[in-house]
């Protein structure tokens, strides 16, 4: 496991209790990236913010705070929250605030990242109760631009990793109705239809949050750099479950970020060196 990884678990970032673990941590976990060629830095969340966008060549934007007050009155969201609550259960917090503080990271790279690079199509695998889903739908809502294709096996309890079930019917039921015409809903394996839809679609932005095993995480990513356009967003879920992430980005000599608020969400920019492009990216009988 690189260094990175091993010294986020064995010490954490220490929270609110020890701010400078934080420091040292970020400091830590660069170094160790820049050392290997590639690799995760752990930051703060406005950092990181800040960092993806330079290396998407965005210019300068607001503080992750300001897509934190344009989702607190959401109402669309907000009522797909309640009903999520009442109808499936599913609510881990107690109010629409506390999700948005809880999911701050989440806050800042699904939807201000999206907000500011307004894509045009965007995939992800995994989708069950939808719930980082519908901050992607929100950014693309409020865009009024672009669509999201999911490819989703629909989760049964005790299968794949999974601890709840959704019915086929249901998946995605953190999405409100009135972002669904942006949403085409793929039913089957990542593995046979996430390299068709890549090689069909030109893709600016891939989200991971699937099968959390190595394999499988290196296979999605791999296939998403290989059809993904230079420039394009990768952002995975469950990072930390194992070492694929930093291993993808020390493999490709990448400079992927994670936010301290929520260090299991992955986000790096897909970037080739010249001797790639002079070869040829992309598909080649395009
Ligand atoms: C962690 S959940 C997704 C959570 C979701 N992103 C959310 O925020 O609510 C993983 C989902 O991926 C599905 N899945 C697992 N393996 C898959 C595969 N090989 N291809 C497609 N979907 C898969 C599971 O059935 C489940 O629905």
């Amino acid at each position: 496991m690189p260094l990175s990884l091993s010294l986020q678990r064995r010490f954490g970032y220490g929270g609110k209790k020890h701010p400078w673990r934080r420091g040292v941590f970020r400091f830590l976990s660069g170094t160790v990236a820049r050392r290997a060629g590639g690799g995760i830095t752990f930051a703060d969340d406005d950092e990181v913010l800040a960092r993806v966008r330079a290396d998407l060549g965005l210019p300068p934007g607001p503080r992750v705070d300001h897509y934190v007050d344009e989702l607190r009155a959401e109402r669309p969201l907000i009522e797909a929250f309640e009903l999520a609550g009442t109808r499936h259960g599913r609510v881990e917090d107690a109010s629409w605030d506390a999700r948005l503080v809880r999911c701050r990271g989440v806050v800042a790279l699904y939807y201000g990242l999206l907000r500011e690079l307004r894509p045009a199509v965007v995939v992800e695998t995994g989708t069950a109760a939808g719930s980082l889903t519908s901050f992607v739908m929100a950014a693309l809502a409020r865009n009024a631009h672009g669509r999201l294709i999911s490819i989703d096996i629909p989760p049964v309890a005790g299968k794949l990793q999974m601890n709840l079930s959704v019915a086929a019917e249901s998946v995605g039921f953190f999405i409100p109705p009135a972002y669904r015409e942006r949403w085409t809903y793929l039913e089957g394996d990542a593995k046979r239809l996430l390299p068709r839809v890549l090689a069909e679609e030109r893709v600016d932005v891939f989200i991971h949050d699937s099968l959390h095993t190595v394999t499988h995480m290196l296979f999605e990513y791999a296939v998403a750099r290989a059809l993904l356009r230079e420039g394009g967003l990768i952002l995975s879920d469950d990072i930390l479950w194992n070492d694929a992430f930093a291993s993808f980005l020390h493999a490709n000599r990448l400079y992927g970020y994670a936010p301290f608020s929520q260090p299991g969400t992955g986000v790096v920019v897909n970037r080739f060196d010249s001797f790639e492009k002079q070869s040829g990216i992309g598909l080649a009988d395009a």
